[in-house]
């Protein structure tokens, strides 16, 4: 694997956005981009500050769950203050931005598996993680965090060979992370603005869902639920039809195909 030179005077470079990604914080290798972002917002940090890493030593995902982050890969996290009406769209707009940047670049066709896991050929290939809070003087703050599978060959690690995949494996050869961070940000931009203009993007991330249709287990908290995946609604819970008839909202939740 060829290693680019990533830098942030590199991504300036190659970056054309107005807003997202005005100010990059890159480092070579990090904890997570989450806890830096965290920091960056203690210390002032401004909407649309965006930290990239090379790798991360102890990468988070949803429900708890590691973060495997080996060099090759794109791992970043968005600092926003949106309004808080905003705040149940913003993994939509992360995984609508992931899906166009991989179509951009490779063009491989990605799809996403609810809620926000982006899938090629049925493995994983990215992941969102959003967190939000109010900093020390009131202020709603999101990070949105990214990670993409990029030029890691993921067949060598045990725990996620099976279902996860990378960009370098499907299209046969090595993408430009350069390329791909400098898209996934120009498309986030895009549908976040697309967001503030008052315009929903849960419809697109709907079409975008395999999940739907189909017999699925779903584990939210404690529960599991067993049902068709009827629809989403706005803010994104997940209509599941239980074989008694009912149709239950599910908020979160980690889905698995019934076989
Ligand atoms: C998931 O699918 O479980 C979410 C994965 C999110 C991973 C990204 S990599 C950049 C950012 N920093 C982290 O520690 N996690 C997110």
């Amino acid at each position: 694997m060829t290693l680019e030179k990533i830098s942030e005077r590199a991504i300036r470079k190659h970056l054309d956005t107005r807003e997202i990604g005005r100010r990059i914080v890159y480092r070579p290798a990090v904890s997570s981009t989450m806890d830096v972002a965290l920091s960056e917002i203690e210390q002032g940090a401004a909407h649309g500050t965006v930290v990239v890493a090379g790798t991360q030593k102890k990468g988070k995902g949803r429900l708890r769950r590691n973060w495997i982050s080996p060099p090759g890969g794109v791992y970043l996290s968005i600092i926003l203050y949106p309004p808080p009406t905003m705040l149940t769209s913003l993994t939509m707009v992360a995984c609508l931005a992931v899906l166009d940047c991989i179509q951009d670049i490779g063009s491989l066709r990605a799809n996403i598996k609810w809620p926000n896991d982006v899938l090629i050929g049925g493995k994983k290939v990215a992941g969102v993680l959003a967190q939000s809070g109010k900093t020390q003087d009131g202020r709603i703050y999101a990070v949105v965090g990214i990670g993409i599978n990029a030029n890691s060959d993921v067949s060598g690690q045990p725990e996620i060979a099976d279902s996860a995949t990378s960009l370098i494996q499907t299209a046969g050869k090595e993408v430009s992370l350069l390329a791909l961070i400098c898209g996934l940000l120009a498309n986030f931009e895009k549908y976040f603005s697309q967001l503030s203009r008052g315009e929903p993007v849960w419809q697109q991330w709907r079409d975008s869902l395999v999940t739907l249709g189909q017999q699925v287990h779903v584990k939210s908290g404690h529960a599991t639920y067993s049902g068709v995946a009827e629809s989403v609604d706005s803010s994104g819970d997940l209509l599941l039809r239980l074989a008694d008839g009912t149709l239950r909202e599910i908020p979160a939740g980690d889905v698995t195909l019934r076989t």
